[in-house]
């Protein structure tokens, strides 16, 4: 694919999706994010964003992004306006063009949660204000940055070198924009999905695009075996998205049971210092009504990772969740101080 940026492209002024970006863009907003990392570790953060106003637009819930972009902005000196659905105008009674068009005269910068992407390229369209995926049924950006700052800190290899394995549903946000981003960082990438949960045509093209460039190996297949043998990374996430009907559990769990990330797959990577993330949340205990329900359809009480994984000593997965605050700090950094 010809179009994607090349690494001497301007910088995109909204950031809606990883294929807007060239992988040396993409290097300077991980590094940026590592450099605002230590400097509120050691006390020496600066306050770049004074007087900057961002909304916070959420059609769907959230616990990490939310705080990391209220909390990212707090410490940065910026103020936030968070907006839920039944707290706004939003879709049921005024467009998105006219939202945008209001909230760009007021706001410096919009985050978007939400269903579809084309709602997100709107909003940058008709705000005219940098706008920031907080996730879409299509595309998660800012999970991937967080993703890559952890690996960056857990797995000592250049990313080039590090063999990332996803298991599950690889065809929503998370998947899809998993297989992209490590492509776009050169990484040897598995895809591990039976072939309904594999992704579609358009992340393939994407993610093939940039292997060309960074030499990033890519593979899908639907052999768990074959995926995580030899993965320094192994990442998965819930097996029904948001937006999601509720009804899909008991057969989604059929469909993806043999997925589960538990102590054997692990132990098949054949790696004792293999990592295992997760963007979170996740069903890996009864501690939740959801797990506790599909519990009693399925008599499964971990869904998509085992307990003695999530909680055992190869996960990442509070590193990982801490490192979409300096992430997501990165991205308002980067596109509201000029
Ligand atoms: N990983 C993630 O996006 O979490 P939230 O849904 O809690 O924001
Ligand atoms: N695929 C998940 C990601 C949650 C962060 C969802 O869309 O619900």
């Amino acid at each position: 694919m010809s179009s994607l940026p090349l690494s001497s492209a301007p910088w995109p002024r909204s950031f809606l999706k990883e294929c807007d970006f060239s992988p040396e863009q993409w290097l300077t907003l991980i590094d940026l994010a590592a450099q605002l990392k230590a400097e509120h570790k050691n006390g020496t953060e600066v306050q770049r964003l004074a007087g900057k106003a961002i909304a916070l637009i959420f059609e769907k819930t959230s616990t990490r992004t939310r705080c990391a972009f209220e909390v990212a902005a707090f410490q940065q000196g910026a103020h936030t306006t968070y907006l839920d659905p039944s707290g706004s105008q939003l879709g049921h009674k005024e467009s998105i063009a006219d939202t945008a068009r209001v909230l760009g005269r007021m706001f410096d910068g919009i985050e978007f949660r939400g269903t579809a992407q084309t709602d997100a390229e709107a909003l940058a369209e008709f705000s005219g204000v940098p706008v920031f995926n907080g996730l879409t049924d299509q595309w998660h950006p800012t999970q991937m940055l967080a993703d890559a700052l952890t690996i960056r800190e857990h797995v000592k290899k250049p990313f080039t070198d590090v063999a990332h394995a996803y298991l599950g549903d690889a065809r929503f946000n998370t998947g899809r924009s998993l297989l992209v981003s490590s492509a776009m960082l050169g990484m040897d990438v598995r895809i591990v999905a039976p072939p309904k949960f594999q992704p579609d045509p358009q992340a393939r093209t994407i993610a093939q695009a940039y292997a060309d460039r960074t030499g990033a190996r890519i593979t899908i297949t639907d052999d768990v075996e074959t995926g995580v043998r030899g993965a320094d990374v192994v990442s998965t996430d819930i097996w029904v998205s948001m937006g999601e009907p509720k009804e899909a559990w008991t057969q989604r769990v059929a469909e993806l049971r043999d997925y589960q990330v538990n102590a054997h797959t692990m132990a098949l990577t054949n790696n004792p210092d293999a990592v295992f993330m997760h963007c979170l949340p996740s069903f890996h205990d009864l501690e939740t009504s959801i797990g506790r329900k599909v519990f009693e359809l399925t008599g499964l009480s971990a869904l998509e990772v085992s307990d003695d994984v999530f909680n055992g000593p190869q996960s990442v997965v509070f590193d990982q969740a801490e490192n979409r605050l300096h992430t997501i700090k990165a991205v308002l950094v980067a596109f509201l101080q000029r």
